[in-house]
């Protein structure tokens, strides 16, 4: 069971918690689409059966150890072209939380978490429009905080991480603290280029030599910016010049 909270400005002044669901982003867009919403609305379920990940993949999270939510947001105010600070404050707002128990929590854009070079959360934002802006934008999250076993070996929980085992009603109540207020910086619309520049203080291989496969070729390089389209702009060995990638052009390679 998770409680409405009231110490934030936006973000789970209603909370709707289902027991079981198919997928939380799901819920939410029949919410949304019913017009039956405010904002900040967070759908949340112990038990996901169908949830989603990016790029089509399943998003599998053990019942009852799991943070597993949707956040409906209407972030009417920003024009299209900045859509990414939507992934960056989100991104921001879980490495907050997440860094404050784990020192080494780094963001791998777009907008995985990673706690100690180890996958402990994915986000799925899926933006709908109205024009040139914003009509909704729903922020799925899913963190991993009791789970202990996965089948990926290159997951991990907040528990693995630190020995010891959460209440996840405190952590969601954490969770959406930071989300409201990072959220609340991007609504200011004074703070974007703080916004920039803290996800790229945060983000692997930031200036740093990692690995990437790109046509087919694994190639060291690193991570120069993030374009405001949300672009990775890299520098790979062997090319002349920096290059901008978008979500299926490249890839990580796990060093
Ligand atoms: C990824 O890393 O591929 C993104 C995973 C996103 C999972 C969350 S869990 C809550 C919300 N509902 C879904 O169906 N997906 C997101």
């Amino acid at each position: 069971m998770y409680n409405s909270t009231q110490d934030t400005l936006i973000i789970g002044k209603k909370v709707i918690y289902l027991p079981t669901c198919h997928s939380t982003n799901d819920i939410a867009a029949e919410i949304v689409h019913a017009g039956l919403f405010e904002e900040g609305t967070v759908v949340i379920t112990d038990n996901q059966v169908k949830g989603r990940g990016q790029r089509g993949t399943a998003w599998n999270a053990n019942a009852g150890e799991n943070l597993t939510l949707s956040v409906v947001l209407t972030p009417g105010f920003l024009p299209i072209q900045e859509q990414f600070l939507i992934s960056q404050i989100t991104a921001l707002a879980i490495r907050g939380y997440l860094g404050s128990y784990v020192p080494d929590t780094r963001v791998k854009w777009p907008n995985d978490i990673y706690m100690n070079n180890r996958k402990s959360c994915g986000v799925l934002i899926e933006n709908s429009l109205q024009g040139s802006r914003f009509a909704t934008s729903i922020v799925g999250i899913g963190v991993n905080i009791n789970q202990s076993v996965f089948e990926n070996e290159y997951a991990t929980s907040l528990a693995r991480e630190t020995g010891q085992t959460f209440v996840l009603a405190d952590e969601f109540h954490k969770l959406l603290k930071s989300l409201d207020a990072w959220y609340v910086r991007l609504r200011s619309g004074s703070q974007n280029d703080v916004i920039r520049r803290e996800y790229l203080r945060y983000l692997y291989g930031y200036q740093q030599d990692v690995k990437f496969l790109y046509n087919g070729n694994i190639t060291s390089g690193s991570v120069t910016d993030v374009t405001k389209l949300g672009k990775l702009r890299v520098r790979l060995a062997n090319e002349p010049e920096e290059m901008d990638f978008g979500l299926k052009e490249i890839e990580w390679v796990r060093e």
